[in-house]
């Protein structure tokens, strides 16, 4: 009997200490976990959007091979579409990468961040609201000067999958810091061509060639320096061809692995070289339909009529600051 006391005192004692000790585990645990949630959303809420990489496309669904198919598209456009295409031929040879750095996952390096959280949008250059596909369209046409896919062909289907997926925590209706193209502080002078000139044989040309032409793979599929001007490059219509978009994707990204920590190139020379490249010849897309009201051009749309007084040369490389103000100005009044 005093035996079986012992055992069940000792028993007790033994338990009690477990509690006691379990607690203080159970608190220092709860500390721990407390860390961790702290640098998780820290995680969440980078300073600027950071993609996806490939390695992360769901591989056990239909879902993640059509995303798979996606990122394929754009980082290696030509293998598909290029003029070797083996898919089609409906593109200039360039790839999709090419601009949208890393499949478009490089802050400021013209990522997709705020594309699945903001498409449908409204984009006057278009008249009316876009949908992911018909935004990408824009790109085949005018940034690979070529011509669009079909709304329900698998590759569009892909390359939409990718962008969804690749955008799917961002909240809709919100843009991300570091997403897209960076927009560089203005000069308070016009941009000028012949300056440029010069940064570009240093800076540039090494990579992208004396005539701008790039350099194609070995395979001649795709392009170790992609081009900047002449029939292979974007036309006038595209994106790039407006002064502030191709200047704040330079100064963050080129020479070739920059970041945007560390640009290599002052702003002036940003500018410089980005009025020097497209200033130089390429194709021509007629944009007779584009901005039906001419009102909503950007400060740096090269191309007239306008709704302000100032001509197609200062549009195009500055200085902008006036053209900025008296738009200001107008709407100012306009809502008085
Ligand atoms: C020559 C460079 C270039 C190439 C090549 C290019 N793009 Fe673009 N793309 C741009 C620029 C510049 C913009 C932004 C234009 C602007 O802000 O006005 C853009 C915008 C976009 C957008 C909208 C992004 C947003 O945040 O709203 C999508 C989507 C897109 N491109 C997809 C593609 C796809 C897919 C391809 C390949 C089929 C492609 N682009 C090829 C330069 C390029
Ligand atoms: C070390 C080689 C190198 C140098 C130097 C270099 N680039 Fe690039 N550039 C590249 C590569 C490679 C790409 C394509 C990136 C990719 O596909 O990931 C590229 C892409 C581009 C693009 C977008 C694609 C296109 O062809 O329109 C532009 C614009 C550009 N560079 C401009 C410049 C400018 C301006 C300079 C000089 C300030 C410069 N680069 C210096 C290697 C270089």
């Amino acid at each position: 009997m005093r035996k079986n006391i012992l055992i069940w005192l000792l028993s007790l004692i033994v338990l009690l200490v477990l509690g006691i000790k379990g607690t203080e585990f159970y608190l220092s645990q709860k500390k721990e976990d407390k860390k961790i949630d702290a640098l998780l959303k820290a995680d969440e809420m980078p300073e600027v959007w950071i993609g996806k990489s490939k390695s992360q496309i769901p591989t056990d669904s239909k879902e993640g091979a059509l995303i798979l198919y996606g990122y394929n598209l754009i980082a290696n456009t030509s293998y598909y579409l290029g003029p070797k295409g083996t898919i089609a031929h409906i593109t200039n040879g360039m790839n999709c990468q090419n601009c949208h750095l890393q499949a478009g996952t490089v802050p400021y390096g013209n990522n997709f961040g705020k594309v699945a959280a903001n498409y449908p949008e409204y984009r006057a250059r278009n008249n009316g609201w876009q949908s992911i596909s018909a935004r990408v369209n824009d790109c085949f046409e005018r940034s690979m000067n070529g011509k669009p896919l079909d709304s329900t062909s698998h590759e569009m289907k892909a390359i939409v999958a990718y962008l969804n997926w690749l955008g799917k925590d961002v909240p809709k209706g919100t843009k991300p810091p570091g997403t897209g193209i960076m927009k560089i502080k203005l000069l308070d002078k016009a941009a000028n061509p012949e300056a440029g000139k010069l940064v570009y044989t240093t800076h540039c040309q090494s990579c992208h060639g004396a005539n701008g032409n790039g350099l194609l793979n070995a395979d001649g599929i795709g392009y170790a320096y992609p081009p900047l001007w002449g029939k292979n490059s974007y036309n006038d219509g595209a994106g790039m061809y407006r002064i502030s978009n191709l200047a704040g994707f330079v100064q963050p990204n080129m020479p070739f692995g920059t970041n945007y920590h560390h640009p290599a190139i002052t702003n002036e020379d940003a500018w410089n070289v980005a009025a020097f490249i497209n200033s130089q010849p390429r194709p021509h897309i007629n944009q007779s339909n584009d901005w039906k009201d001419i009102s909503t051009k950007p400060f740096d749309f090269p191309f007239g009529p306008y709704a302000d007084s100032f001509s197609e040369h200062q549009h195009k490389y500055g200085p902008y600051q006036p053209i900025i103000n008296a738009k200001k100005e107008k709407m100012a009044v306009a809502l008085h």
